[in-house]
């Protein structure tokens, strides 16, 4: 049976319920790399886990995740978080103390983006954002320019420097995370990162996941993004800060019971799709990054153009140049029975063991519109313009 039929099929008999992997949902949808599904040796790792109450602490299942994730990245301690969200949200939370205090990061940072307002609703702090002069990533002189040194009275100083890695799939290099570290330290300034996709980054061949969580206070990474897993990040720091964050943690209702159903397939997560060590040996992100240079390779030979470069597995295709809406390429992708999400594509690694389902119908999307691009030539297509609420390339 063709597999776009058997999609179909599977979704109208209502079995989103099995634990098929990428023959699932996950294999034609490029939304999002939170769209991955748990696989079967998850299930297996959920039905073998112990079942003990983690607020009490008593869980091993958790507890030996949480161990795992603080070895990987050279920290003292790790704390399960439900979400990514939650992780950012413990993190700056435990590492501020009180106002006036602000925290500096990224104008596109998913904590001032995404997270509902979160930080000034948690903290108090005032949310400081920076344009990359690159256009990329944050520079130290970037954060020089904009960081609150002072005592003056009429200032918000910069408490906290929040960087995101990789941010909207672009890498911040060592070398800079280096210089902006030092200068953090120097003006005791404490710095978080928002890992939820620091795994790409290693994939990519930028460090390992302690060589960059060496600079940091505090680390958030996501299990259920790139990795696979359905649920969870966790958040590793000195003992000290998760201790707190563990407290936090608790008052807004993050303390959990029989955590161990869903560490167990997180665990798995780490070990199967990242790979082993700080370094993830033997993963499966790397062939994802290498699809997603092929397929922008496709649509820039067509004539297309990306907004941003390809790093790792996240692809921006240019849409306003392309003449393009959203809900058009959206609707082309209907047809082609893949789900798209306007300019932004992520090539995880479920698309990647579907991609000669995948491969082929993008093409014909890409050849599509760049036909009616030639026979629009010269009509007067603005594009999406304005803020939109989600995922869109600044
Ligand atoms: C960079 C980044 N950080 C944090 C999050 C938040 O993760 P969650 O959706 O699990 O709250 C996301 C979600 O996509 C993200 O892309």
């Amino acid at each position: 049976m063709d597999q776009l039929a058997q999609n179909s099929e599977t979704a109208t008999a209502g079995a989103h319920s099995t634990w098929i992997g990428s023959a699932g949902a996950a294999g034609t949808d490029l939304r999002s790399d939170t769209m991955t599904t748990p696989t079967a040796s998850m299930l297996a790792a959920i039905q073998t886990c112990t079942l003990l109450d983690d607020v009490f602490n008593e869980d091993p299942t958790t507890q030996d995740l949480e161990r795992h994730c603080a070895a990987l990245t050279g920290k003292q301690a790790g704390l399960f978080v439900l979400s990514g969200t939650m992780g950012n949200q413990l993190a700056l939370r435990s590492l501020l103390t009180q106002p006036p205090h602000s925290v500096l990061c990224d104008h596109r940072s998913h904590i001032v983006k995404y997270e509902a307002g979160g930080v000034s609703a948690l903290t108090g702090a005032h949310v400081q954002t920076v344009v990359p002069a690159n256009g990329v990533h944050l520079t130290l002189a970037d954060i020089q320019a904009a960081a609150h040194l002072d005592s003056d009275v009429h200032t918000c100083p910069t408490r906290v420097i929040s960087l995101e890695n990789t941010l909207n799939g672009l890498i911040m290099p060592l070398a800079e995370v280096k210089r902006i570290a030092a200068f953090a330290r120097e003006h005791g300034i404490r710095l978080h990162l928002d890992g939820a996709r620091l795994w790409e980054v290693v994939a990519a061949g930028g460090g390992s996941l302690s060589d960059f969580a060496a600079h940091f206070d505090t680390v958030s990474l996501c299990f259920s993004k790139g990795l696979g897993a359905p649920i969870g990040s966790v958040l590793v720091g000195d003992a000290g800060i998760i201790k707190h964050a563990r407290w936090v943690r608790k008052s807004i209702g993050g303390g959990l019971r029989q955590s161990g159903v869903v560490t167990a397939a997180a665990r798995v997560a780490v070990d199967e799709t990242f790979g082993t060590g700080s370094t993830g040996v033997g993963g499966k992100l790397r062939n994802t990054h290498v699809l997603a240079k092929d397929i922008a390779e496709i649509w820039t030979d067509l004539g297309g153009k990306l907004v941003y470069p390809v790093q790792t597995n996240m692809l921006w295709v240019d849409l306003d140049d392309a003449g393009c809406s959203f809900e058009r390429i959206n609707k082309l992708g209907r047809q082609e029975g893949l789900k798209l999400f306007g300019n932004r594509m992520i090539v995880h690694y479920q698309i990647y063991e579907n991609r000669d389902f995948v491969v082929p119908r993008l093409e014909r999307i890409f050849k599509a519109i760049m036909q009616e691009k030639a026979a629009a030539a010269g009509s007067e297509h603005q594009g999406d313009k304005g803020q939109t609420s989600v995922y869109r390339a600044q």
